[in-house]
């Protein structure tokens, strides 16, 4: 134990940590995710859209709510001055360098409607850069988590991005922004995809559609107008996988654009959606 109470292993005598090691981040974030996908099953039967967002079909519900507050609270009780931020208005930059991106309910229209594709998701950055991932599917229970540099697993068992090398075969998933104006852009690539790849998916939850890539239950997926919420942890899963993961014309993965795909068909689909105008954000016009 050092002067300031807290011992070699970074855990102080009140039971906080100081540790930024990614291993311990990423066991923090496991039991957090486990404990928000816990609670918005049990609050699934009845649930009621509360209130929306960016758009009248952006909704949040109690139970995006609740699970925020319960990943927030446990960051606060373990590691105190951490930044967060999350998707239902968690905004801290802290003081340590570790930040804690928090999407409560990733696929919150899906866990509305009762369909089982929503998931918890919890990125861990240390100085900006992401390095442990998890996210939580509770309708399958899968635990998908990855460490920068340590590669990616479901329920503990190594996952790799698909080998295809042909657009013309690759299962391609996209989603699509609530803003009305992103959405009529992003229809305007369909025509030319649909016909060049095996077949479309549109899922409804960022986070999952990125750990299918890691899995290879997608070639690649594809959206323009993510959040950081939705990229965090889905997308060091997916590289941690194997998978590409950039925006278009060398630009980072970002609000302009996400692509992660298996590496042989990264540059025909990068090429695919630069040319018909996924290059150009119709909300920056
Ligand atoms: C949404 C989902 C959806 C994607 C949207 C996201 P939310 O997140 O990930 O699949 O197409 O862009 O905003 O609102 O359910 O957390
Ligand atoms: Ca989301
Ligand atoms: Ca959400």
């Amino acid at each position: 134990m050092t002067a300031s109470g807290t011992s070699s292993s970074g855990t102080s005598s009140s039971g906080t940590s100081s540790s930024a090691a990614p291993a311990a981040l990423l066991v923090l974030a496991t039991d957090l995710a486990r404990q928000a996908g816990a609670l918005a099953l049990s609050m699934r039967e009845g649930i009621e859209q509360e209130s929306t967002k960016s758009s009248p079909t952006d909704v949040v519900t109690a139970a995006d709510r609740a699970a925020e507050r319960v990943i927030v609270d446990g960051i606060r009780a373990a590691r105190p001055g951490d930044g967060v931020l999350g998707e239902e208005g968690a905004s801290d930059e802290g003081t340590t360098g570790v930040r804690w991106v928090i999407d409560p309910i990733d696929g919150t229209v899906n866990y509305l409607y009762g369909l089982p594709q929503w998931a918890v998701s919890i990125g861990v950055e240390v100085r900006g850069v992401t390095v442990a991932g998890v996210v939580f599917d509770p309708a399958k229970d899968e635990l998908w988590q990855a460490v920068r540099g340590s590669g990616a697993t479901c329920n503990g068992r190594p996952v790799r991005c698909s080998s295809t090398t042909e657009l013309g075969q690759a299962l391609v998933g996209t989603g699509f922004g609530y803003d009305a104006r992103r959405r009529a852009a992003q229809a305007r690539v369909l025509p030319e995809l649909l016909p060049a790849c095996r077949d479309l998916r549109r899922m409804g939850a960022g986070a999952l559609d990125l750990c299918a890539v890691a899995a290879g239950r997608l070639d690649a997926y594809y959206e323009q107008g993510l959040s950081p919420w939705d990229l965090s942890a889905g997308g060091l899963i997916a590289t941690e996988a194997g998978a590409r993961l950039e925006g278009l014309g060398g630009a980072p993965a970002g609000p302009g654009m996400v692509l992660a795909a298996a590496p042989g068909v990264f540059e025909a689909l990068h090429d695919l959606l630069a040319r018909y105008g996924m290059d150009a954000d119709p909300l920056e016009s």
